[in-house]
């Protein structure tokens, strides 16, 4: 039996060759933030998330790693991908991952971007565990029939694919891809996520300039968030859990 594998899909790994200082800075970033502003993640009791997503908007801190991870994503957009992009790649959104041990991250995937990137600050590849990527169509469809099947072998057509990156490595991957990791098992595991959209947005015919939230825009979206899980019942104590009468005001 022959065996094509067909469509594949891109992951790039690349090393920052100025690792050390951007540590150095994210470290010191993060001891001097107010632990409550960080926010939990709803899935996992020791992954924290900074809880707001425009770290590497800061110039002073952090313009030079995004300008170079904007410059690695175009690379990989218009070499790797083989996309149109007509003018640049920017940084949309970007957050700390900081987990200690038992902290996991379930499949999930980033919607309104078109690439992602995981850098990994902190990473120790004795006791972190890496970030899978998953094709399981369990995950897919779960709200209508599927068929799931149960594998008997891990083949490279029905097992999660551990990409091993090191301390200093940027993972760049098309957006849409179901991504995680297992339980982790040592402390301190700190990523930098992102995402990238392109600058001007365009299938040839018709498209759009694609602008950054402002720093005020970004809070009153993050408010609205906020206020509407509440409503919705995912914060309990401010919960109508049904018959909500209005929808809260996000001003
Ligand atoms: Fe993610």
């Amino acid at each position: 039996m022959e065996v094509l594998s067909i469509l594949p899909t891109p992951v790039a790994i690349i090393p920052c060759p100025f690792h050390d200082k951007l540590k150095a800075t994210v470290l010191d970033h993060i001891q001097g933030e107010d632990v409550n502003d960080l926010a939990y993640n709803v899935n996992s009791g020791n992954l924290k998330h900074i809880g707001h997503y425009s770290v590497l908007m800061d110039d002073l801190k952090y313009g030079r790693f995004r300008t170079w991870c904007e410059e690695q994503a175009l690379i990989f957009a218009r070499d790797v991908k083989g996309d149109y992009i007509q003018e640049h790649i920017q940084v949309t959104d970007s957050w700390f991952n900081i987990s200690g041990q038992g902290g996991h991250q379930h499949p999930h995937c980033h919607g309104n971007s078109y690439l992602s990137g995981v850098y990994y600050v902190n990473f120790n590849e004795e006791e972190h565990v890496p970030t899978h990527f998953t094709n399981s169509e369990s995950l897919f469809q779960q709200m209508k029939p599927s068929l799931i099947n149960l594998p008997i072998k891990y083949t490279n057509y029905n097992q999660d694919n551990k990409v091993m990156a090191k301390e200093g490595e940027l993972l760049l991957f098309p957006s849409q891809v179901l991504h995680g990791y297992d339980l982790n098992q040592g402390e301190n595991r700190i990523t930098l996520s992102m995402n990238y959209m392109p600058t001007v947005l365009t299938n040839g015919d018709y498209g759009w300039r694609v602008v950054n939230l402002t720093r005020q825009e970004r809070e009153k979206a993050f408010n609205a968030r906020t206020e509407l899980s509440d409503h919705w019942g995912m914060n309990e104590g401010l919960n109508p859990p049904h018959g909500m009468k209005e929808l809260p005001n996000p001003e």
